[in-house]
């Protein structure tokens, strides 16, 4: 090692350095001159073999080479850099990664707008929980003792008198608990049921339930032109409405509501298995006994209604089976972006 190779060496570290035009190639001087294995510290232990009277001058050397490269290092560091010197570290013209848009799942937008619907007639969201008493979801609502429905087969009981609700009804009573009439909520929830998941089942799925009591007359003719309203409001002027006798204990009488098949407008598909028709709730006229359970004037007037809300999403997007709702599927919700 020679002072003139030290002096060659500073000149062409601090030019390749100067030259460096991105952080990585910086980062490349580096390693190559004062890295572990670089240039400088293999320089430093020639120094050992140096004669004892050269020392000094070529320690000086190696030192002002050192101070040299490590300046220049740090203004090219600086320098290259994102934000306050030249814009290389960022090429603005590169196409950004594409994130992706959420859309609303169907269930939520079934809700959202039924709520929307019901809100503008004059019904407040009302709220309950997942899991409910026996009485709230069964006995308040006149579900016999030994009605089948109370069966460990249907309902997942959690304890002697504790289940997850099978239906959104027990809103309806802990709405009349909790306030005199009138009384005009809406509530959309979970429902839970021992229920084979099939093409049309499923042990968790949502319900929307509506309840109007009022001390002044309510008939099954308001029910059904409210019903009706919802559901022009909801499939589309040509839809047809559809009330059938049933049966409900909380209600009577008790009617099916069957809306015409939006899929094939009513003349027979495999969405409406043929029929025409789709059920989509069940409603009547709140029953005295209900009333008497919650310690009302059975004298008030009311009705209520339970909707399916996977039932609606489906006609609504001509889905034929309701497990494409849950499987998470990304390639099958983007369809309803
Ligand atoms: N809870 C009933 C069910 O799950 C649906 C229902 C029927 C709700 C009649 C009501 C009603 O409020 O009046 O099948």
């Amino acid at each position: 090692m020679t002072l003139e190779e030290i002096a060659a060496a500073k000149a062409a570290a601090t030019a390749e350095i100067s030259a460096a035009k991105t952080p990585a190639e910086v980062e490349n001087a580096r390693i190559k001159y004062v890295g572990r294995n670089g240039l400088l510290p293999a320089m430093m232990k020639g120094l050992r073999d140096v004669a004892p009277a050269d020392k000094p001058a070529f320690g000086q050397a190696l030192n002002a080479l050192r101070t040299a490269v490590e300046a220049a290092l740090e203004e090219r560091k600086a320098a290259t850099a994102g934000g306050t010197g030249p814009c290389e570290a960022f090429d603005f013209s590169m196409p950004g990664n594409w994130r992706g848009t959420g859309s609303i799942h169907p269930v939520s937008e079934v809700i959202e707008e039924t709520t929307r619907i019901f809100a503008q007639l004059g019904f407040t969201v009302e709220d309950g929980p997942d899991i409910e008493t026996e009485f709230n979801n069964f006995d308040a609502l006149n579900t016999a003792k030994h009605h089948p429905s109370r069966d460990e087969r249907d309902t997942f009981w959690l304890g002697p008198e504790l289940l997850l609700r099978t239906q959104t009804s027990p809103v309806q009573i802990r709405a009349m608990l909790a306030r005199k009439p009138p009384v005009r909520i809406i509530n959309p929830g979970r429902c839970y049921r021992r229920d084979t998941t099939d093409a049309t089942h499923a042990a968790n799925f949502h319900q929307i339930e509506g309840l109007y009591v009022d001390v002044k007359p309510v008939s099954l003719a308001d029910l059904k032109s409210t019903l009706s309203h919802f559901a022009r409001k909801m499939m589309g002027d040509s839809v047809n409405v559809r009330f059938r006798p049933h049966f409900f204990p909380f209600t009577e009488p008790s009617v099916e509501v069957d809306f015409s098949c939006h899929v094939c407008k009513g003349k027979g598909c495999a969405v409406c298995k043929q029929s025409g028709w789709i059920e989509v709730m069940g409603a009547g006229i709140v029953d005295t006994r209900v009333f008497e359970k919650v310690g009302y004037d059975p004298e008030c007037f009311g009705y209520a209604f339970g909707m399916g809300v996977e039932r609606i999403a489906m006609i609504k997007h001509g889905v034929t089976d309701l497990r494409l709702l849950y499987a998470n599927d990304l390639r099958y919700l983007r369809e309803f972006l």
